[in-house]
């Protein structure tokens, strides 16, 4: 298990280049279930999410190449049972259920369990299953999904935190096979899913409105295979930004999407930080003069619940009282206990977060709960005073390629120490 040091107080100067999304790319690598010919997916990022992802295709009988960020998928003869040990390493799992279902009418996937995010249901998921004509029985810790056939209905998505991005790209993947219209109501406006989309559209289906509230599928007799290029992860390069904000003399994010980061663009000018944009390219420059900002997690285009600890990270370091409402995931502050080991002054009010900002920071060792949480500790580390000693980095691994290289190409000072 690697642990990282952080050795505090380095500026940072640069570009970056951003990789491709995992969020994008494991619905998408699934999708890919869809058919028995061959299909080529770029920009996929090397991370040990998608490494999971592509076990357990391998695992339900594709043939999965990958060289370099290019991964090709033939699911020619495939079985609909995937196995409990990987299924349980990674929650994203649960998006094989919908082509599963829509190509094999079966499917039997363990059900995730709990998440340090908070509960993690899929209720709304199965509650679309059902309503394309599927059976859904939980037994054993496994989801079983059976159906004589698929017919097209009107599904509702919205939950009660907002609509469901995986929820809404498993209808989406189970729907577009089925017999007539699917509408999609409450769905998912990420970038996301209008990628998937995208994918799925390359392979033959008939999908329109991904990317609103409406989306409507007119099913298809079957789907060929296709060549799909990944979008840039928002998310990295929102947390790339914040570095450039918080530790940065001028720090550009490169092959990026500035599109997809309109909320956290707007958050890090609210905040008083200079940005200039290309179109595909973002530069912060830190002016000296911030504000503390009052933001609250919203579903897209609202600001993303996947950038708040890293802005919780960098309010702590800024004069001032901000205030962060988490709304998508109450329960997501596993990174509060940690920062305030650093010396952060938090205080968390149920979904609410207080902070109070202080001139410096100091170096501890802290303990990474996950992904996001993790960025967020890397990220306070770097204007911190002394070393930062961070634990179970497996965690940002699973969502940033090599993070510390990255960043110490800007100039930062990291070690990753195998223990
Ligand atoms: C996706 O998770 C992302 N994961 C998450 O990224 C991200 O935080 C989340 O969307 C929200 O943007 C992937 O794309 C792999 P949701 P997902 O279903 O789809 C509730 C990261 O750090 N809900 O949109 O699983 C749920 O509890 C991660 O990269 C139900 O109530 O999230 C939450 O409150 C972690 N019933 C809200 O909806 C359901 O059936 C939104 O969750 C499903 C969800």
């Amino acid at each position: 298990m690697d642990k990282i040091l952080v050795h505090g107080g380095r500026s940072l100067e640069g570009d970056v280049r951003i990789g491709g999304s995992k969020n994008s790319a494991l619905p998408i690598l699934a999708a890919t279930l869809l058919t028995k010919d061959r299909c080529v997916i770029d920009r996929v990022p090397d991370l040990s999410d998608i490494h999971y992802m592509l076990t357990i295709l391998s695992q339900l009988g594709c043939e999965v190449e990958r060289a370099s960020g290019v991964v090709q998928v033939r699911a020619e003869k495939i079985r609909t049972e995937a196995p409990y040990e990987i299924v349980r390493k990674m929650r994203a799992s649960v998006c094989v259920l919908g082509p599963l279902l829509g190509r094999e009418k079966a499917a039997k996937v363990s059900l995730p369990g709990g998440c340090v995010i908070g509960d993690r249901p899929i209720d709304l998921h199965l509650k679309g299953f059902e309503a394309l004509g599927a059976t859904v029985t939980v037994k054993g810790g496994d989801i079983l999904l059976e159906a004589k056939e698929l017919k097209g209905a009107r599904i509702n998505l919205r939950g009660r935190h907002g609509p469901t991005v995986l929820g809404t790209g498993n209808i989406m993947m189970a729907a577009v096979l089925a017999k007539g219209t699917t509408i999609i109501e409450g769905a998912a406006e990420e970038p996301e899913v209008v990628d998937l989309a995208r994918f799925l559209s390359a392979m033959g289906a008939n999908i329109s409105g991904a990317g609103t509230q409406q989306i409507e599928i007119e099913g298809v007799k079957e789907l060929h295979g296709a060549n799909h290029t990944v979008i840039p992860d928002r998310i990295e390069a929102g947390t790339f930004l914040v570095a450039g904000a918080i530790a940065g003399k001028r720090v550009t994010i490169r092959r990026a999407e500035p599109k997809h980061l309109g909320a956290v663009l707007e958050a890090l000018k609210n905040a008083g930080f200079d940005l200039t944009q290309t179109e595909e390219s973002v530069t912060i420059s830190p002016n000296g003069a911030r504000r503390p900002l009052h933001l609250e997690t919203i579903p897209y285009p609202g600001f993303p619940t996947d950038m708040q600890a890293q802005f919780c990270a960098l309010l702590s370091t800024m004069d001032g009282t901000s205030v962060v409402t988490e709304t998508v995931f109450p329960q997501r502050f596993m990174h509060v206990a940690e920062l305030k080991r650093m010396g952060a002054s938090i205080e968390l009010d149920d979904h609410r977060a207080t902070i109070n900002g202080v001139e410096r920071l100091s170096g501890a060792p802290v303990m990474a709960s996950d992904l996001r949480a993790s960025a967020a500790l890397v990220l306070a580390a770097l204007p911190a005073e002394g070393i930062t000693e961070i634990n179970r980095v497996y965690h940002i691994d699973r969502g940033y390629e090599a993070i510390d290289e990255k960043l110490n190409a800007l100039g930062a000072h990291i070690e990753r120490v195998k223990v």
